[in-house]
């Protein structure tokens, strides 16, 4: 088949005439950037995280940016985080003048592993005192320093050991700060990825609640807060719209801090309030498609379904294909399914592989062989809440029609 109108996305956001509504009732007030919209987000998403500080912003980037700078992430630290993940968790990291300290994922899943994260940062203390004593030549990674903060990303939406990750973080003296981009809400309404001293959240068109482009950072913290909500909006002492509205000296501001250009304008803020709303239903809807490929795939010895959680948020569901059993790779699967009207796509490749880290800290695909491994073989479905049984069921379809055309296994 080729590409056609009844073509399946990869991804579609799920807005509607409540979206609609709610920009034109921004866009018709004569205000647009941050103001009214975002703080009632603010504070309609503090409640649904249970926490109680959460700061609109331009993107989830922002949000990591904002919350490891807070942390006191500097110059020659390290922060710890699996390269299994997109581009914008270790980028934070280098725009503080830090360095990634890449630590690979779990067997079975997309997550740092915590074993191994705890070797790394055992191993970073022995080598800071065997390369003090000029014992050893320096292995592929970056030049040692302090863990000033873990980032455990929760991948496709599926949680990461936090107790877990806390303690190993809590030992080491560093912060934890979630990477959140794929999760937020189960159905019933439980948070998910909120643990840490801050965690940020993203709005990307493709993720669990969509703005177009936004994101959230919440925290427990007081003193976190502070220091985001200052530096959020170019370290100035108080935001747009007290400059601009407040009866006492509303020209007057202070530039405290060199600071970024990150809040999230009411346009945004409206659309997600709704999205918000939405977001146990759209939940609901990723829980059923995922159950609807578990069981319309389960049984084909070829691919391996993504490890299961019950708080699960699907943003995301990645398949490992078992190429030895198939005789065609992934590219042409990945062909075959857009001619049969499917689209498809590929997380992660792992950031170790990327020119900038390789060249900067001398990695090979090998560096860190299970994210390697993993990556070599994941496809993702499409996985949202616009998604129909009809759709998901061509999906299967097709992927079935794929192995039975390439499947090694006799039948
Ligand atoms: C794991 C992860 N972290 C962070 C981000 C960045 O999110 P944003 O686009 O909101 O900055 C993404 C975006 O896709 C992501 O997948």
């Amino acid at each position: 088949m080729s590409r056609s109108t009844d073509f399946v996305p990869f991804s579609k956001p799920d807005i509607g005439p409540a979206e609609e509504a709610a920009a034109l009732r921004v866009l018709r007030s004569g205000w647009l950037t941050t103001a009214g919209e975002a703080r009632a987000f603010e504070a309609e998403f503090a409640e649904a995280v249970g926490k109680p500080h959460a700061l609109a912003v331009s993107s989830a980037t922002a949000g990591l940016h904002l919350a490891l700078e807070a942390v006191g992430v500097g110059p020659g630290d390290l922060v710890a985080m699996s390269p299994y993940t997109f581009a914008a968790t270790a980028e934070v990291v280098r725009y503080l003048g830090a360095h990634p300290l890449f630590v690979d994922i779990e067997e079975d899943g997309y997550n740092i592993d915590p074993e191994r994260l705890e070797t790394a940062i055992a191993s970073v203390g022995e080598q800071s005192a065997a390369g003090r004593r000029g014992e050893s030549e320096r292995p592929p990674g970056p030049p040692r320093g302090p863990v000033r903060a873990v980032v455990p990303v929760h991948v496709a939406g599926r949680p990461c050991d936090m107790p877990r990750i806390g303690e190993i973080a809590a030992r080491a003296g560093a912060a934890v700060v979630s990477d959140a981009a794929h999760t937020l809400l189960t159905a019933d309404g439980t948070p998910v990825g909120a643990e840490g001293d801050a965690a940020a959240f993203s709005f990307y068109a493709t993720k669990p609640i969509t703005t177009g482009e936004g994101g959230m950072v919440v925290t427990d913290r007081a003193d976190l807060a502070e220091r985001m909500r200052v530096m959020r909006l170019h370290g100035i002492d108080r935001d747009v719209w007290d400059r601009y509205t407040s009866q006492q000296a509303g020209w007057a501001y202070a530039v405290t801090e060199a600071g970024f250009k990150y809040n999230m304008p009411d346009l945004a803020a409206a659309i997600g309030r709704v999205q918000l709303e939405k977001a146990g239903e759209m939940q609901a809807r990723r829980r059923e498609i995922a159950e609807r490929y578990r069981a319309g795939l389960g049984d084909l010895e070829w691919l391996t379904m993504p490890c299961d959680h019950p708080l699960h948020c699907y943003h995301l569901f990645i398949l490992q294909l078992d190429l030895e059993r198939l005789s065609i790779d992934r590219d042409g699967l990945i062909t075959e399914m857009r001619e049969a009207g499917i689209g498809t796509s590929v997380h992660f490749i792992p950031l170790h592989v990327m020119p900038y880290y390789r060249r900067l800290y001398g990695y090979t695909e090998h560096s860190f062989p299970v994210s390697w491994n993993r990556f070599a073989r994941a496809v993702s479905l499409p996985i949202y809440s616009g998604l129909t049984d009809e759709q998901v069921d061509r999906v299967i379809h097709a992927l079935r029609a794929v192995g039975e055309r390439h499947s090694r296994i006799a039948p």
